[in-house]
């Protein structure tokens, strides 16, 4: 298809699609009282309807204007300002959009998620109830279920005092939720953050640390354990490193850069968790469209290439699904015989350069 013919088959979409999709919004607006709590009814099952409509001439618009990037960005621009009336109602949708904390997944995005309940009435209501049952709407709350299940194994595989980090910690759901601590352990829990709004909203959720189960926050710029010497220099080594939510947003050299750095932060016999989305599990189209939420695509061979990119043996990698099968949980086990020593030296200084200063502030709770 030829780039002349682009911006017809753009005003086609707004002039035909789009157009349909709002009428059924409005339509559906009337008939809904904007206090009304939302319940999965046959308002709902119609809104289902509208939206598998559109994600279907949102699909093939994008099929015929191929590869232009700009093209697509500026009619996913122009699309989320013509459905604005109804879809800002949501607040899930409209906090994806606008993204207060500056990106889509924060704090409060994963916490709506978790709790599993609309935040808006009305249509918004309608839109949020559609939001969580969409794909990831239901592989978040799945995949820190996977991490508790994981940390519960390890925490009994283990004895004396464990030191764990987790980075990129967001609402520290896991533990909210509860995770195990089983008798003779004494489990002490780094959570490392960049958004300190988000830090501050965990130390004031999660229970007041105790002779079993500590916890100490961290603003640092995750980034910066490309080359972990300062981290590790302040906080020790740790027996558990894991990171969840934020791999999806890291380009490859990012990763294998950042894979390296964790990897020295292990002590012997630590293990990295880390969780990535499979590209070929989910349908990117609501969350480009509807709202502005994007993640690097990657399946599983793109992952364990990172690792193995990142210095990890082949052998060393186990992946394993969350219950809807889109989330793959990798763990890498330090096996001390292969270790690569000193892996922060090898961050090509490039890499190192590109990252952004930033504080490092410790707040024990
Ligand atoms: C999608 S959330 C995941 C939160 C949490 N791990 C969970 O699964 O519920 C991503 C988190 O990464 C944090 N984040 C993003 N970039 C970061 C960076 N460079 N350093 C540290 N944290 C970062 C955000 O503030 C956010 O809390």
């Amino acid at each position: 298809m030829s780039i002349a013919f682009q911006p017809d088959l753009v005003e086609n979409f707004f002039a035909v699609d789009v157009a349909a999709f709002t009428a059924g919004l409005a339509k559906l607006d009337e008939q809904i009282d904007s206090h009304e709590v939302p319940t999965r009814d046959s308002r709902y099952l119609a809104l289902l309807d509208l939206l598998d409509q559109n994600r279907a001439a949102c699909r093939r618009l994008e099929a015929e204007i191929g590869g232009s990037e700009v093209t697509l960005r500026e009619t996913q621009r122009r699309f989320q300002e013509a459905i604005s009336p109804w879809f800002q109602q949501s607040w899930m949708m409209n906090h994806a959009l606008t993204k207060p904390q500056g990106y889509a997944g924060d704090y409060q995005m994963l916490t709506t998620i978790y709790e599993r309940e609309a935040k808006s009435t009305g249509l918004g209501g309608l839109l949020d109830l559609f939001f969580l049952q969409t794909e990831l709407g239901r592989a978040v709350p799945a995949r820190k279920d996977a991490l508790q299940d994981f940390l519960n194994s390890e925490f009994a595989a283990r004895e004396g005092e464990i030191a764990v980090l987790d980075v990129a910690c967001g609402p520290c759901r896991e533990f909210a939720d509860g995770v195990a601590v089983p008798p003779g352990r004494s489990v002490q829990v780094t959570f490392v953050d960049y958004d300190e709004d988000s830090l501050a909203y965990a130390q004031e959720s999660l229970p007041e640390s105790n002779d079993t189960l500590g916890f100490h926050f961290v603003r640092y710029n995750a980034l910066r354990m490309q080359a972990p010497a300062r981290f590790i220099g302040e906080h020790g080594k740790f027996d558990i490193v894991y990171s969840v939510g934020l791999c999806d947003y890291l380009n490859d050299r990012q990763l294998i850069a950042m894979l390296r750095g964790w990897r020295g932060m292990l002590r012997d016999d630590g293990v990295l968790y880390v969780a990535f989305k499979d590209m070929n599990c989910y349908d990117k189209t609501d969350y480009q469209w509807l709202v502005d939420w994007f993640f690097l695509e990657r399946d599983e061979e793109d992952c364990r290439q990172l690792f193995v990119d990142a210095g990890y043996a082949p052998g060393e990698i186990a992946m394993q699904r969350d219950e809807t099968g889109i989330i793959m949980n990798f763990s890498a086990r330090q096996t001390p015989a292969r270790r690569i020593d000193a892996p922060h030296d090898a961050v090509p200084r490039s890499a190192a350069d590109s990252v952004q200063e930033s504080q490092t502030q410790r707040l024990p709770k």
